[in-house]
C-alpha cells in the first residue's frame, strides 16, 4: 500500500500535496478530479490511488499501471494564467519528473509534449486536462503515471518492449511514497517559476530526447516531419522542414 503517513511526514511543500485524497481503488485519478465539484477542490490538492482500473493516456489510450508498484496521481491547480500558457504546466511537470528521477541517478529525458523516457523506453507519462466552466478554465489537472517497482514481466505484451521502470533500471525497489514527495516538491518549485517562462523552455530543451533530430509528429489531421528545432514561448513544437517552420500545439512524436 502507498503510505499516506509517509507522504505527509516527508512532504516539505507549501501547498502542493498539503491536502491529499487517497483511494484504495479508482477508475482514474484524472476522472475523479473532473467529477469533484470545484468547491470541494483546493489549489494543490493531490488525488492518488494505489489501484487505477481505467487509467487514461493521451489520445484516448489506456494507461497501464500495477497496484502496489506504480505511481498514479493527479494534482489540482487553479491557475491564474492565460489559457494560452497552460501548455507550460505540462512542460514543468515533465521537468519535475526528470529532476526526481535525477535524484535516483536516472537520466530521464522528455519527449514532446508529455512523455518521460529512458533509453527510448517510456517510464512515465502526463495527462493534463482542464475543467472549463462558463468558458473559463477554472481547474487544471496534471495527471502523472510513473513506473516505479514493475518488473519486465508486469508489463502487458503490447508495451513490454517499449516500457521500463525505475526498478528495471536500478535493480532495486523504491519506496513510492518518498518518490511522490520528491516529485511534489519539484513540481511546486517549478510552478513557483511559472513567470520565468524562458527558464522553463530552456531547461525543458536541455532534457529533450530529440532536439535537433528529424522526427514525425502525428497531429489530429496530419503528419508533419522535419527537424525538431525548439519550442515557442507557449511550449508548442517548432518543426523545420525545407526552410519552413511549422508550429504544432499537440501531437504524438515518432523519432
Ligand atoms: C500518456 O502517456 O499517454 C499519459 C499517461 C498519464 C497517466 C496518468 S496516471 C494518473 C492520471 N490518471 C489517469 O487516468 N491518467 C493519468
Amino acid at each position: 500500500m502507498l503510505s499516506l503517513e509517509l507522504i505527509q511526514s516527508n512532504l516539505n511543500t507549501r501547498y502542493i500535496g498539503r491536502s491529499i485524497l487517497s483511494f484504495d481503488e479508482l477508475d482514474s485519478t484524472n476522472s475523479q478530479a473532473l467529477r469533484i465539484p470545484r468547491s470541494n477542490l483546493t489549489n494543490g490538492l493531490v488525488i492518488v490511488t494505489d489501484k487505477q482500473t481505467g487509467g487514461r493516456g493521451r489520445r484516448g489510450n489506456t494507461w497501464h499501471s500495477l497496484p502496489g508498484k506504480s505511481l498514479t496521481f493527479s494534482v489540482i491547480l487553479f491557475p491564474d494564467v492565460s489559457p494560452k500558457t497552460l501548455g507550460l504546466f505540462s512542460l514543468l511537470a515533465g521537468l519535475a519528473v526528470v529532476e526526481t528521477m535525477g535524484e535516483y541517478n536516472i537520466d530521464a529525458k522528455l519527449k514532446w509534449p508529455n512523455d518521460i523516457v529512458i533509453f527510448d523506453k517510456k517510464i512515465g507519462g502526463l495527462l493534463c486536462e482542464t475543467k472549463v466552466t462558463h468558458n473559463q478554465v477554472d481547474v487544471f489537472i496534471i495527471g502523472i503515471g510513473l513506473n516505479i517497482n514493475e518488473d519486465r514481466i508486469d508489463f502487458p505484451e503490447g508495451i513490454v518492449d517499449s516500457a521500463t521502470s525505475v526498478k528495471i533500471i536500478l535493480n532495486k525497489t523504491l519506496e513510492r511514497a518518498l518518490v511522490l514527495t520528491h516529485l511534489l516538491s519539484r513540481l511546486e518549485k517549478w510552478i513557483d517559476h511559472m513567470q520565468h517562462k524562458d527558464k522553463i523552455i530552456s531547461t525543458w530543451l536541455d532534457h529533450c530526447a530529440h532536439l535537433g533530430q528529424v522526427i514525425s509528429v502525428k497531429t489530429k489531421d496530419d503528419t508533419v516531419s522535419g527537424i525538431f528545432s525548439g519550442l515557442t514561448k507557449y511550449g508548442e513544437a517548432i518543426i523545420e522542414s525545407k526552410g519552413k517552420e511549422t508550429i504544432i500545439s499537440a501531437g504524438i512524436i515518432t523519432i
